[in-house]
């Protein structure tokens, strides 16, 4: 499930030279058309990681996930069950640079960028991860049912920096959300929302052990 053993070649980095890697990274094509890298942002350690896709934009141009439109929404709905975004959570995605056009990532993208992700979460020790839409789960989970039958569902995975497991939810990705008007009781929007809920009893619930 997580392989652990792609970041052997990064074991000795820290964040600040994980970051400096990746800003220098040539290892696929993506390297020719971003504009910046973009690592990732956040406290670290932190019990509370997310993954989302890519760089969009407004990514590529300020080199900060998730800064767009989407960006924003997914600020609102983690402020929405009180989950701090500058403070509590720590922001990656499973490419670092902009897919052109904001196309899905390809996966020898994914492949070549995996190593750092992996180094990455590392270095966070978060205790729940979240993946934000079908490009991260399937990357974590190739042989998953699709999102909207997974989303909501904790997972589990052994972690080399803790004796306790990491849990891991899929849930909605901010830009399917923005093309969705409903907020009705069972709407994508509506299980997102009850999917934070949950998140941040967890979350709460690994805090009084730390
Ligand atoms: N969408 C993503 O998946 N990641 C970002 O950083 C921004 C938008
Ligand atoms: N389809 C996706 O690709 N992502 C979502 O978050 C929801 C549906």
């Amino acid at each position: 499930m997580i392989d652990w053993s792609l970041a052997d070649a990064y074991q000795n980095l820290d964040m600040p030279q994980l970051v400096d890697t990746c800003n220098g990274c040539q290892a696929c094509g993506l390297a020719e058309t971003r504009t910046k890298v973009v690592v990732g942002s956040g406290p670290s350690p932190c019990p509370l990681m997310i993954v989302g896709e890519g760089p969009g934009e407004q990514e590529d141009l300020s080199g900060l996930p998730f800064v767009g439109r989407a960006g924003q929404l997914l600020t609102k709905i983690l402020g929405s069950v009180g989950i701090d975004r500058e403070k509590d959570v720590y922001i990656a995605n499973i490419v670092k640079c902009r897919p052109p056009g904001n196309r899905n990532p390809e996966a020898k993208e994914v492949n070549a960028c995996r190593g750092y992700l992996i180094r990455q979460i590392q270095l966070v020790q978060p205790k729940i991860l979240l993946l934000l839409g079908a490009p991260s789960l399937k990357s974590f989970f190739p042989d998953s049912p699709s999102i909207s039958k997974v989303r909501g569902q904790w997972m589990y995975a052994d972690v080399p920096y803790s004796d306790t497991q990491l849990y891991i939810m899929p849930i909605f990705h901010p830009s399917y959300l923005l093309r969705q008007a409903s907020k009705e009781p069972g709407s994508p929007k509506w299980l997102t929302w009850s999917d934070m809920k949950e998140v941040k009893s967890a979350l709460d619930f690994v805090r009084d052990f730390e």
